[in-house]
């Protein structure tokens, strides 16, 4: 088990290049399966997700290696539609294998997925959504059978607009029969990512991006190179990072327009933010301000994925903020830890109310998940003394090398071996 130490109180300085989105990447990796043919897919992270979506490709009969941050990826030689429990268990993206294989093989075995333990994360709404388009769905415990002769075009109303459940949909949309219509879609860039990838391939769908996606139904499909978006979450982290630093940082290799509401919030807190093509400057002029409250819905709104992030920056701001989780029930784990660390947090359901102190303490804190982790690291970096964060593996699966991609900013983190527990 390795662990994270961080000597923290250091303002992060230079220029940094911001890594492919690793939410764009694993549905666009799963969706290559529609196509018989090698893939190129460019600007990958090489994270463990992405390992474990590699595995779960060559486990079916592809054959997909992962270099230089691309992914060579050969679709024409898949032997099993069913993917083994363990690999499902390992990340909640192993659903993404639903659709596509349906698609093109009518039919598919999987488990229910695993995932960052932040709520309970059903999949319902993947399941309805493929019912509509004419599969037979068998449940029995853990398993779940999908079958189709073939898929028919339909309409689909979504109760809530879920990522995942507009990205399995519209993968086994482009090969059913006639037109399909999602409503109520996810607006998420990463949608829109997977639907220019799918129309590279030669689908024919519009609308992403907004609630109503439209697919025309294809018989065929050519494989493609493609390059996948900078991943908005990281790119966010690190402002958040600059910001509670009191650092001057530019981040290259960005879609600022993917990073709206979060400029917006930072700006309202008295960060100064620049824009120019795909740059973004960060410049923290002293304490942030505190705001009158965040809450976190899907997409253009206030990202769920950098709520605890923010609670960092919130932390140290000069008043009161509320911050409310209107995505998954259990991503407040964070909070704990950060009080570890000096944070003055109440939390009363799905409502944290943050109250700013002049200062964080580093402290021997454990990251519970993905997103929790990353804002311990922002919070160690912004911290007088010593953090030690213990589960980094959780962080490993977002972040490409977090040491060293801070480390290049001027901080002083090291990656250790925790040493084994003495008795
Ligand atoms: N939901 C259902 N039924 C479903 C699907 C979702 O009730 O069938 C509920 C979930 O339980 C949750 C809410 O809807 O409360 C939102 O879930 P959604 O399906 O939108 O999220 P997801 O597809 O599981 C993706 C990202 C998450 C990100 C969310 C929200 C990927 C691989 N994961 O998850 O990313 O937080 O969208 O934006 O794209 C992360 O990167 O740390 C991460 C958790």
């Amino acid at each position: 088990m390795e662990k994270l130490v961080i000597e923290g109180g250091i303002p992060l300085t230079g220029t940094i290049r911001i890594h492919g989105s690793k939410n764009a990447a694993l549905p666009i990796l799963a969706a290559c399966i529609l196509v018989d043919g090698k893939h190129t897919v460019d600007n990958v992270p090489d994270l463990l997700d992405i390992k474990v979506m590699i595995e779960i490709l060559n486990a079916i009969g592809c054959k997909a290696n992962h270099q230089d941050g691309s992914v060579i990826l050969d679709t024409s030689s898949i032997y099993s539609h069913h993917i083994p429990e363990d690999l499902m268990k390992q990340m909640r993206s192993s659903i993404f294998m639903m659709g596509p294989l349906l698609a093109r093989f009518g039919q598919v075995q999987v488990y229910q997925p695993g995932g960052c333990a932040i709520g309970e994360r059903k999949i319902d709404l993947h399941l309805k959504g493929l019912k509509s388009l004419g599969a037979t769905i068998e449940e029995t415990n853990n398993t779940i059978i999908c079958r189709a002769k073939k898929l028919i075009g339909g309409n689909i109303h979504l109760d809530f607009p879920s990522v995942g459940a507009t990205e399995n949909i519209l993968m086994a949309a482009v090969l059913a029969e006639g037109e399909t219509t999602i409503h109520q879609a996810a607006k998420e860039p990463e949608i829109v990512d997977l639907q220019n990838f799918l129309n590279a391939l030669g689908a024919k769908i519009t609308g992403a991006g907004t609630d109503t996606i439209h697919i025309v139904g294809v018989k065929q499909l050519t494989p493609c190179q493609y390059r996948i978006i900078p991943d908005r979450i990281v790119a966010g982290t690190l402002m958040i990072a600059t910001a509670v630093t009191g650092g001057n940082v530019e981040l290259t290799s960005t879609c600022p327009q993917h990073l709206e509401s979060l400029i917006h919030v930072l700006k309202k807190a008295d960060v100064q933010i620049t824009l120019k093509n795909d740059i973004i400057n960060i410049t923290s002029i002293g304490r942030p301000k505190s705001l009158d409250r965040i809450v976190t819905s899907p997409y253009p709104a206030f990202p769920t994925d950098l709520q605890s992030q923010i609670m960092v920056l919130l932390s140290l701001s000069d008043g009161i903020t509320t911050i409310k989780e209107k995505i998954f029930e259990q991503r407040f784990k964070h909070v704990d830890e950060l009080k570890k660390m000096g944070a003055d947090i109440q939390v009363n359901n799905n409502i944290a109310y943050v109250r700013g102190v002049p200062r964080l303490y580093g402290a021997s804190v454990k990251a519970t998940d993905l997103r929790a982790g990353a804002a311990l690291v922002v919070a160690g970096l912004a911290g007088k003394g010593t953090t030690i964060i213990e589960h980094i593996h959780h962080i490993d699966r977002g972040y490409v090398n977090i040491e060293s991609i801070f480390n290049q900013l001027g901080a002083n983190i090291t990656r250790c071996v925790e040493s084994p527990v003495s008795r």
